[in-house]
This record gives C-alpha cells, structure tokens and sequence, in this order.
C-alpha cells in the first residue's frame, strides 16, 4: 500500500509522517508532498528510523511523484486557526487549497481514498466532493473527513472524569467537525453513569477541545500532535482494511446516505473498497436528539458553503 501525505512539512504533517513510517504495515510506502522546500528533508530524516516502510518526500509546485499509485491520500495542506478565529475563518485560504489539491488526485490517482484533515472539514469534504464529481471520478466510498480526534478527545476526556483508563472507553461522536456540529453520544458510553450536568460540561469540553488548544498556544497554530496521532489511528486502520482485514469500525465524516445531512461523522465498517457500510448511529437520548436537531442548520450550511464554492 501507498499513503501520501500532502501538508507533509506542517505541525500535523511532521507527526503524522512519523507516526506512520512506525505504524502501517511492513512493506508500506510513504510519500510526501509539501510546498515547503524542506519536505525532502522531513523524508530524508524520517528515513533514518528502523522500519519496514519506504519513504520519499517531494517539495515545491507538483505533488504528481507522491500521488502516482497512492492508494491512501491524507490531507493537512493549509493553515491553522490562532485564539479568536473559527474554523470558518480558515475557508478563504483552505477552500482554494482543497480544490487545487483534490483537482491533482482525481487526475492522478482516481482511485485513492481520500482522508481530509484541512479545515473547516464540514466545508472542505464538500469542496472535495464536488471537485471529484466534476472530474468524473467521485466514489462516495472512498472520501473521508478525518473526525477521529473527536472521538479520541471524547474517550479520553471520560476517563479522565471517571478515573478509567481511556483505552477501555469507547465515545461514537456523530455530526460534524466544528463547534455545536460535533455531537458526542455519551448515553451510549457502556459500563459508565453521568449526571446530567456532568453531560452538560463534557459535551461542552468536546465541543470546543479544539479552542482550548489554540488558546493555549497563544497563536502558535492548532492541535498538531494529537491530531497527528488520530489521523495516523484512522489512516493505519484503513490501510488495514483496504489490504482485507474484517471488521474494522472507524467514525468518519462522509457522505453516507444519513436522512439528517448530506454529509454526516458516523460510525463505518471499512472495508477493501473503503466504506463497506455505513452503520447506524444507535440510539440518541432526549438532549442528544435535541442537540442534533439544533446544530444541522449549521451543518447544511458549512455544506452549502463548499458545493457553492465549486459550483459558483
Ligand atoms: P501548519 O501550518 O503547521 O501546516 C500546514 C502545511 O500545509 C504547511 O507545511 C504548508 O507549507 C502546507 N501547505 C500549504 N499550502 C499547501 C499546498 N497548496 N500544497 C501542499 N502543502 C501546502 O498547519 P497544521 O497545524 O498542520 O494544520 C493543517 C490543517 O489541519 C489546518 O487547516 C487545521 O485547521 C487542520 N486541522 C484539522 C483537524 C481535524 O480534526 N480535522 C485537527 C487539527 C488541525
Ligand atoms: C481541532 O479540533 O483541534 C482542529 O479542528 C483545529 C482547530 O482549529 O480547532
């Protein structure tokens, strides 16, 4: 198999390079692709490390080298929010980003599945969709914004509450991911009670886990290194079920078919075509409920935001 990483000189990219030349499978390839000339650098050095997995790294204009034969393409090209913004705010420079890149894979590797890390992620997967569509190549299956640090904020947020190790707790977050968009399904937390103001509070902290680490970089960019590690959990785990492993279940933000959003972050059997089936989002408490339907306007409209962009 072979992952790409395009963004592959930034925060997110840097980490995530190295959590995967450790992670996917032996015999893997990893490629890279940033504007930043270093990026050869960042592959040069990553090459060091004992692994079975191949890595080179292209800097500058053309990501062709890294996308021929990509099986995987994991996206964190562009910028990061500072204390004060959205993630809307990051759509003037993210969405034309997205478009260009997006443009490359469908003429280069048609067939790769695409996982989008850039935000607004709400935005850009719809940006993304609609690029594949115009080219002709759009294969709902295969297209993912990456919402995994949602769910690994989720899990470990509860064990840190409870006093649990967080590897034994399991948080479905569905919806999107951008503020009352993200919507965790704590009702759902097995073996774990809340009160209801405890409910209150954590759906808060997950919701807006993103800014607490913007703020507390004070303008030194966004989650970087947990984001590294989710995307590195997702990317590994499809690469995974792309080679045929059974059974495999990660959250993602696709374009599913849910009756509540064109786009939704759901739980998904992967498989060797990427999604195998969307799964159900089982059962929503009353606030849960009550939640979702306050936050899809917000949703359809990220959503509306991005099909525009390329339509218009
Ligand atoms: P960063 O600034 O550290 O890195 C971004 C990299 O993208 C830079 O190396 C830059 O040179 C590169 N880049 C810019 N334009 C490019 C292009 N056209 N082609 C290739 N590379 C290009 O930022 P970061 O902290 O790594 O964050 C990247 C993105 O990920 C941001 O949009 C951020 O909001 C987003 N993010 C998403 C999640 C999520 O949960 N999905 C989490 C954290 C951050
Ligand atoms: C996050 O959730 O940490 C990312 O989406 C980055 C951000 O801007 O909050």
């Amino acid at each position: 198999m072979k992952v790409a990483v395009l963004g592959a000189a930034g925060g997110i990219g840097q980490a995530l390079a190295l959590l995967l030349k450790l992670d996917l499978p032996a015999g893997s390839t990893l490629s890279l692709y940033d504007v930043a000339p270093v990026t050869p650098g960042v592959a040069k050095d990553l090459s060091h490390i004992p692994s079975s997995v191949t890595v080179d790294g292209v800097g500058g204009d053309d990501p062709t080298a890294v996308l021929e034969g990509a099986d995987v393409v994991l996206i964190s090209a562009g910028v990061a929010r500072k204390p004060g913004m959205d993630r809307s705010d990051l759509f003037n420079i993210n969405a034309g980003i997205i478009k260009t890149l997006i443009g490359k894979v469908a003429d280069v590797a048609p067939t790769a599945c695409i996982g989008v890390i850039t935000n607004p992620v709400n935005t850009t997967v719809a940006i993304a969709a609609e690029v594949l569509k115009a080219k002709g190549v759009y294969n709902k299956n295969k297209l993912f914004g990456i919402s995994t640090l949602d769910v690994i904020r989720a899990e470990e947020f509860v064990g840190e509450l409870k006093g649990i190790p967080s590897e034994d707790v399991f948080v479905n977050v569905i919806g999107g991911h951008s503020g009352t968009t993200i919507l965790p399904l704590l009702s759902q937390v097995q073996n774990v009670e809340f009160t209801d103001q405890e409910v209150i509070d954590l759906t808060d902290r997950i919701q807006n886990a993103g800014t607490e680490v913007v703020n507390a970089k004070a303008g030194g960019g966004s989650a970087t290194l947990s984001m590294a590690r989710a995307a590195a959990v997702f990317g590994v785990n499809l690469v995974k079920a792309l080679s045929g492993k059974q059974g495999i279940i990660q959250n993602a933000y696709v374009d599913g078919g849910n009756p509540d959003s064109p786009f939704f972050a759901q739980p998904l059997l992967l498989g060797k075509n990427g999604i195998d089936r969307v799964l159900p989002c089982g059962e929503l408490s009353a606030f849960e409920e009550a939640k979702k339907q306050e936050m899809l306007s917000v949703l359809h409209a990220d959503i509306k935001l991005g099909v525009d962009f390329v339509n218009n």
